[in-house]
């Protein structure tokens, strides 16, 4: 079966299921590029660090959301390779916010069932974050919800030189020939390695770009871009993304229903 095809899978767990969408055609999985929490302190007078503050809750709420929907893997972005140039109090703001919401969220995601993972270079960062990481990711790894993976000290780059690093020392090793690396073997090095890839990328703060987020797995995903800023990205901007999606003709290369139907006739 294709690793694009959105099944929705157990639609019985559902709830709440907004009218409007077609539960038979949701995303597997959603990729959110968490974007604007600086632009909504600003505007509001506020220093940037209470948009990142603001933009938890907006996390919360969708992160909810997705798996009532019955949606089977959310992965948020939340500090790039690159964000490690901003000021260093809003590099600490973030890593300490990180610790807290670990710390507060872990017994209610245990008692949701959410599979939390941390996806990214994660040696670099502060002991204390790293425990809790480890502690939260061990805690969940057999809740059967939905998977919900963190990128943290993430760049696509990064990522695809490290699994170049990991298949060469196999290769090196003799225990891997070069010329049978194939994209299956490759995806299995990255750090989404058991994850299908995103359906639906969602970019909030209207920015058109993909800042270095899953540059492989995003190959044949559906773009959301809108211009609401993350702290506001709220329930009924989730139904707009989703509507949005279930609007789109996916071809992967090929042609649709009605043209291939054509030519056959
Ligand atoms: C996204 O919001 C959060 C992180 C990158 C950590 P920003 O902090 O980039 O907000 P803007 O883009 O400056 O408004
Ligand atoms: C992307 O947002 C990174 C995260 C949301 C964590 P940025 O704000 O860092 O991206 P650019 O700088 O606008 O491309
Ligand atoms: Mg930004």
């Amino acid at each position: 079966m294709s690793r694009h095809l959105a099944i929705s899978t157990d639609n019985s767990k559902v709830c709440k299921y907004p009218d409007d969408l077609d539960p038979n055609r949701l995303p597997s999985h959603v990729a959110v590029i968490m974007d604007g929490n600086g632009r909504w302190a600003q505007a509001r007078g506020l220093p940037r660090m209470m948009g990142h503050r603001a933009g938890v809750e907006a996390l919360k709420t969708t992160l909810r959301l997705c798996s009532e929907w019955g949606i089977r893997a959310l992965t948020v972005y939340a500090f790039s390779t690159e964000n490690w140039s901003r000021p260093e109090d809003e590099v600490s703001f973030l890593m300490t916010l990180f610790e807290r919401v670990l710390q507060s969220q872990l017994e209610s995601l245990i008692k949701e069932q959410v599979c939390i993972k941390f996806l990214g270079d994660l040696e670099v960062l502060p002991d204390k974050l790293r425990e809790l990481i480890d502690e939260a990711t061990h805690s969940t790894s057999r809740n059967s919800g939905i998977h919900f993976n963190v990128c943290t000290n993430y760049g696509g780059r990064r990522e695809l030189v490290l699994a170049a690093q990991k298949l060469a020392a196999r290769s090196v090793k003799g225990e891997l020939n070069p010329e049978l690396i194939d994209e299956n073997i490759f995806a299995s090095e990255l750090f989404t390695a058991s994850e299908v890839d995103p359906d639906l990328l969602i970019r909030t703060s209207g920015e058109r770009r993909i800042s270095n987020f899953l540059l492989w797995q995003l190959a044949y995903a559906e773009i959301h871009i809108t211009d609401t800023l993350w702290p506001d990205f709220d329930e009924s901007s989730l139904k707009e993304a989703l509507i949005d999606y279930q609007s789109r003709c996916r071809r992967f290369g090929g042609l649709d229903r009605i043209n291939s139907n054509h030519l056959h006739s």
